[in-house]
């Protein structure tokens, strides 16, 4: 039977993602989206294509929760983005309200789903949706690190001039800009960077550099875009989680998900690595950190408690 894959928001990311999936014949499509023209346009549009890419899908546009019954892929990219003049307050207020709604529309249609989350503030609308909808949280989990570990291994690849898939990186913590890039545990063709370092193949300060860049890799693609927010790798991020666990493939990815007393932390979604599967989160991998890894990864958790706690205030919960 062929997979049915849901996608809420059908903006730069929803769209993308539909595209990539009827490229990658992953499964049938339902875009969803409060504005029904832009769904069914995009659906229509990226079908018409199919005779020419060889796909045979159904690529379906709604504003209707029903149409994503039985989904067995949810993915989450309905929201707003932040423009000038608005607070990062209200950008949670919106973003909450949009996650509210659907959280109900999965826990009503699509219970059995794995959900994947890419609107921001993240780890925060991960949790909302995960709340709200009262699906186990071993099938929600947010797409961070998988993306921002992406920008890492490409600025590395290209410092080191090899090709990116060569290039073993992760990082984790909250996604924005206190992210923990686990430097000490990458490597090029299983050589470590400090052994790199150390062969004079890149400096520590070049290595530095890159851990900035890609703390601030969101930001500088939408200082160039000018108009919204990155869209394409964001869109291949998730879809390679959602390949995962259709394919039961149990890979090793950093995603945002719930912690249960993993990392000294209990009910907060963070970005860790993650066993992805058949059954969702299969195993959350606990790695070992030094002082310094421990204090930025606190840090990062600080902040995302911080939120949380401003959130429940504004939306009085
Ligand atoms: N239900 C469904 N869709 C909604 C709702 C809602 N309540 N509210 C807004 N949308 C839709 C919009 O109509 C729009 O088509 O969400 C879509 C968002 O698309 P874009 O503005 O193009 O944003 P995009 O670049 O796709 O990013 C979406 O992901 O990375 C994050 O920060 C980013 O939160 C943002 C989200």
């Amino acid at each position: 039977m062929k997979n049915k894959i849901a996608l809420i928001g059908a903006g730069n990311i929803g769209g993308t993602m539909a595209h990539l999936i009827a490229l990658k014949k992953m499964g049938d499509v339902v875009i969803f989206d409060v504005n029904e023209g832009v769904a069914k346009g995009k659906a229509l549009d990226i079908a018409q294509s199919s005779a020419i890419e060889h796909f045979d899908l159904s690529i379906k546009g709604t504003s209707n929760y029903a149409d994503i019954k039985d989904a067995d892929v949810v993915i989450v990219s309905a929201g707003f983005a932040r423009k000038p003049g608005m607070s990062r307050d209200d950008l949670l207020v919106k973003n909450a309200g949009v996650m509210k709604e659907v959280a109900e529309g999965i826990r009503q249609y699509a219970p059995n789903a794995f959900v994947i989350v890419i609107t921001n503030p993240l780890d925060l609308m991960v949790a909302e949706v995960q709340e709200k909808s009262g699906l186990p949280a071993n099938k929600v989990v947010g797409m961070a690190g998988v993306l921002d570990s992406s920008r890492l291994r490409l600025f590395l690849a290209e410092a080191l001039n090899v090709v990116p898939d060569e290039v073993n990186a992760f990082v984790l913590g909250g996604h924005g800009d206190t992210m923990v890039s686990m430097i000490r545990y990458a490597s090029v063709g299983g050589v470590s960077i400090q052994e790199l370092i150390d062969m004079g193949r890149i400096t520590k300060e070049q290595v530095d550099q890159i851990i900035a860049r890609t703390a601030d890799g969101g930001a500088e693609v939408v200082k160039l875009l000018q108009t919204g927010s990155a869209f394409f790798t964001p869109a291949s991020s998730a879809l390679l989680m959602a390949e995962a666990y259709l394919r039961d493939s149990k890979r090793v990815l950093p995603c945002s998900v719930k912690l249960n007393g993993e990392y000294g932390y209990k009910d907060i979604y963070v970005g860790v690595p993650v066993v992805i599967g058949k059954n969702g989160v299969e195993q959350i991998i606990e790695v070992h950190m030094n002082n310094e890894e421990k204090e930025k990864f606190q840090i990062s958790c600080g902040k995302i408690l911080e939120m949380k706690k401003q959130a429940a205030q504004i939306l009085g919960k």
